[in-house]
């Protein structure tokens, strides 16, 4: 067993259903936004694509009591992977929040960062996007943003993000954003690398589905390894890390590990 390895003990929050999960995730999210802004006037997250975050953005947008206390225009909205396709396309990360919640807030569009990955180079998209971030956080070479939120999912492959098993972007240190080939689209991705998610203030992944039992009963409870279930190799060194997953995906997790919260 790796040294890191037995400092892996994520906090799991078991939750009933896929509603549990959005009304969780948005208690992180208004509680993550108030002590950021309190603290430093403004809120920086990271949004994940995949399915899963639907239901969030869409909470976070529609239900008044949610969407009105918020300070939008201190809430700024990063990617921390998106696909090579254009902010149009169906596949597009942005083009998903945009339609479940950025047109529905009053976010100033400054406040949006999106990937530009409309530009057919995937190099250079990652290197623009990477530069933004050196900017917006005014980086020294070397050094890493640090997001109050980093929101993340995971497939039934244990991926996070674009990071997926046995690609070049895991073993990347030095740069902020790459384009990581990802043989089994025949395509490239551009994704944030595993020391910008570990720099952050707080990590939430969100699991929903029995299709993802197993895969989250090895990353949690097994490990493996370092290349097999790249989400197990988020685990932020000075934040906090909290898996919230439905009872799906958390059903063959250990007792202890799995307070499931019962409606009953
Ligand atoms: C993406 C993601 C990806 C996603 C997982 C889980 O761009 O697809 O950021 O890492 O979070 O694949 O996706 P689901 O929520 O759809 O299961």
């Amino acid at each position: 067993m790796i040294e890191g390895e037995l400092r892996f003990n994520p906090e799991v929050r078991g939750v009933a259903g896929s509603e549990e999960l959005y009304c969780a995730a948005a208690m992180v999210f208004i509680q993550q936004a108030r002590d950021s802004i309190e603290t430093r006037g403004l809120f920086t997250v990271t949004l994940s694509g995949g399915s899963t975050p639907i239901g969030l953005y869409r909470l976070l947008a529609d239900d008044l009591t949610i969407r009105a206390p918020l300070a939008w225009d201190k809430i700024h909205f990063f990617w921390g992977d998106e696909r090579h396709v254009p902010p149009e396309h169906p596949d597009s990360n942005y083009r998903l929040a945009k339609e479940a919640i950025l047109e529905k807030i009053p976010i100033p569009p400054e406040n949006v960062h999106r990937v530009r990955s409309e530009n057919p180079n995937a190099h250079q998209v990652a290197e623009e996007y990477e530069e933004m971030l050196r900017t917006f956080f005014r980086l020294e070479a070397g050094e890493y943003p640090r997001f109050d939120l980093v929101l993340l999912g995971m497939g039934s492959d244990g991926h996070t993000a674009s990071l997926f098993p046995g690609t070049e972007a895991l073993h990347d240190e030095r740069h902020l954003v790459v384009a990581n080939w990802i043989e089994k689209f025949q395509a490239y991705r551009i994704t944030m690398t595993i020391p910008v998610f570990n720099h952050a203030a707080f990590v939430l992944f969100l699991v929903s589905g029995e299709e993802k039992a197993e895969t989250l009963r090895l990353v949690l409870e097994e490990g493996r390894g370092k290349d097999t279930f790249p989400a197990r190799l988020i685990r932020p060194c000075e934040g906090k890390l909290l898996w919230i997953v439905d009872q799906g995906a958390g059903r063959l997790l250990h007792k202890a590990n799995n307070p499931i919260e019962s409606k009953e």
